[in-house]
């Protein structure tokens, strides 16, 4: 769980992330599919060539999950429910793909803003990615 300071951190950066958050999601599949390009695998039916419409509806829906998180932070796993059970059972994600798309969120959000991407935001926005994350494969155990 997230310390007040963690949580204020987080709450902070999102402000920022919010304004863009539709490009910042566009970017982090951009990053995940061309870094990890074995997470494509979970995307036939999408057109993921860099700027495509499905790539930036589908960045714009993630970011909305993550925004949705933020508001909910101390009951993420209630805020999240439908799509811990989605990612579970339907869509069958493995779990080492939410580390990569974690690393790739946080990877735009700190080309975003630079200088507030200070280390402890950076640790916060990390910790808290790893408990959305926790929270999107807890339904597998
Ligand atoms: C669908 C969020 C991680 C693969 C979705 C949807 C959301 C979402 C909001 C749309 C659900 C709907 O339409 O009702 C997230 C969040 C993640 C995450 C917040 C972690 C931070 C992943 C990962 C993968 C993945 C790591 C695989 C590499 C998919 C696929 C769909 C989907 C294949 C269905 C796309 C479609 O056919 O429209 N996710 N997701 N997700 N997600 Fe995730």
């Amino acid at each position: 769980t997230l310390t007040q300071a963690e949580k204020a951190a987080v709450v902070t950066i999102w402000a920022k992330v919010a304004t863009q958050s539709d490009a910042i999601g566009a970017e982090s599949l951009e990053r995940l599919f061309f870094s990890f390009p074995q997470t494509k695998t979970y995307f036939p039916h999408f057109d993921l060539s860099q700027g495509s419409a499905q790539l930036r509806g589908h960045g714009s829906k993630v970011m909305n999950a993550i925004g949705e998180a933020v508001k909910h932070v101390d009951d993420i796993r209630g805020a999240l429910a439908k799509l811990s059970e989605l990612h579970a059972y339907i869509l069958r994600v493995d779990p080492v793909n939410f580390k990569l798309l974690s690393h790739c969120i946080l990877c735009s959000v700190a080309a975003h803003y630079p200088s507030d991407f200070t280390p402890e935001v950076h640790a916060a926005w990390d910790k808290f990615l790893s408990s959305v994350s926790s929270v999107l494969t807890e339904k597998y155990r």
